[in-house]
């Protein structure tokens, strides 16, 4: 059986890294594939946040207050393929962007396993684990991986990821 790795990162400015062409969360997306040989699925909005960080945190909690499930590009309805199912992206106001939330709604989760990762600038995975706990309904969610978005691009957060992974 093979794992795949759902997540959300976005380029454009950002705290503590400045521009970047790559978010962060997309390094780490890319280690775990490189541990497993794992499928990647990108949660690509229709409409992208501002490339301006202070007017993507407004856009980000606009889609909090709203409980929003912003549209994406595409979609993936079936994950019967998996048994691994890695789930991240930055936390976003403590939690996972809604983009992610967006394609959890159409998944099915009973049987697998689903291990949350995240991105973050202090805030540690946030409630990142316990709304996935329940959101992802019949699923084993273990325990989760934060890294600091501005060390992801180093040795030693490479090295946490393997770790996590094995
Ligand atoms: C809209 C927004 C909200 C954020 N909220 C938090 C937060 O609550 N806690 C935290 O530690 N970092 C927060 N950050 C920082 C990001 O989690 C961090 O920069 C992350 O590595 C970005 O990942 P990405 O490059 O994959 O998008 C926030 C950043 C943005 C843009």
């Amino acid at each position: 059986m093979k794992s795949l790795v759902i997540y959300f990162s976005r380029p454009g400015n950002n705290w503590a890294v400045g521009y970047i062409e790559k978010g962060n969360t997309e390094v780490i997306a890319e280690y775990i594939k490189e541990f497993t040989g794992a499928d990647l699925f990108k949660c690509d909005p229709v409409k992208p946040y501002s490339e301006d960080y202070m007017k993507c945190t407004e856009e980000a909690m606009a889609y909090k207050k709203a409980d929003a499930r912003p549209a994406l590009k595409a979609y993936i309805d079936d994950i019967s393929a998996y048994d691994t199912v890695y789930i991240g992206g930055p936390v976003y106001w403590g939690e996972l962007p809604y983009e992610v939330y967006t394609e959890l709604d159409r998944l099915d989760f009973h049987g697998k396993t689903v291990k949350p990762f995240a991105t973050h600038e202090g805030s540690g995975l946030g409630s990142v684990e316990s709304v996935l706990k329940r959101k992802c309904v019949g699923a084993n969610v273990k325990r989760g991986l934060a890294i600091q978005g501005s060390s992801v691009r180093s040795d030693l957060a490479k090295e946490q990821v393997k770790n996590w992974v094995e």
